[in-house]
């Protein structure tokens, strides 16, 4: 089955940059099966969304509002995404949570405007170090995805993306080890299983953190793991290539 791999380019490149990486990955990432997705920040979205025509490359935002319209200085429709060209929209991420202090109630109706939308939300759910090492980490993930998922309904299983992010494996963190293949795939099936429940559909799940050409094929070769959320190796084509074939 074809893997989801999105890029998280997250603020890294400036304006000129994303586009002639975005016009670098057409021409080099064109024809790969899985399906690849551009998540460039907000400024570069058009740019990058006139590029990204009839490459069969897919184009994603980093975030959108949780209204459609109204007095919310800074923020951006999920409508006008849509209309953009945009397919995907990471919700949720930890470093929003964590810098910009987005809360549970935030994400909820984030991911209830984007599907209004017409968008695919990647909702990022991960446990800190802390959860971590006292044991904590499952109760603490389905404590994240029964608030950010609180009423949200589907109609089909692919209207949602679910990719868990162990905060202490994103490589921001200096001390960021990524997770063995085996334990990922026992998180995400612990996710998927949790989300069904509550979607009352089985959504595709993803793992972020730490993915590079080195690790990727093991994490690929577990059956439940549906592709990658990727930051820093998104950023190099040479790595980017191996991760994505
Ligand atoms: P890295 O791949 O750099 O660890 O980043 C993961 C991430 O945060 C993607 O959203």
């Amino acid at each position: 089955m074809k893997k989801l791999i999105i890029a998280n380019w997250k603020m890294q490149l400036g304006y000129r940059a994303s586009l002639d990486l975005a016009r670098l990955y057409t021409k080099q990432l064109a024809g790969l099966k899985n399906e690849i997705v551009l998540c460039p920040d907000y400024l570069s979205l058009p740019a990058v969304s006139a590029i990204l025509k009839k490459s069969g490359l897919l184009l994603g935002a980093q975030d959108s509002a949780a209204s459609a319209r109204g007095a919310y200085t800074g923020e951006v429709s999920p409508a006008d995404l849509k209309a953009l060209g945009v397919k995907y929209v990471i919700l949720g991420h930890s470093e929003r949570r964590e810098h910009l202090h987005e809360n549970s109630a935030i994400i909820n109706a984030k991911i209830k405007a984007a599907l209004a939308a017409g968008l695919t939300p990647v909702l990022c759910v991960g446990e800190k170090i802390a959860e971590r090492e006292s044991g904590e980490a499952r109760p603490y993930l389905a404590e994240e995805l029964r608030h950010a998922l609180k009423g949200v309904k589907i109609k089909r299983a692919s209207d949602l993306v679910i990719a868990y992010e162990p905060v202490w494996a994103i490589s921001t963190n200096k001390d960021a080890k990524p997770i063995d293949a085996i334990s990922a795939s026992d998180m995400l099936g612990f996710i998927q299983s949790k989300a069904a429940n509550l979607l009352e559909k089985k959504p595709r799940v993803l793992y972020g953190g730490s993915v590079f050409p080195g690790n990727a094929a093991d994490f690929s070769a577990q059956p439940v793991i549906g592709g990658f959320l990727v930051g820093g190796a998104s950023l190099k084509l040479t790595d980017f290539k191996i991760i994505c074939s």
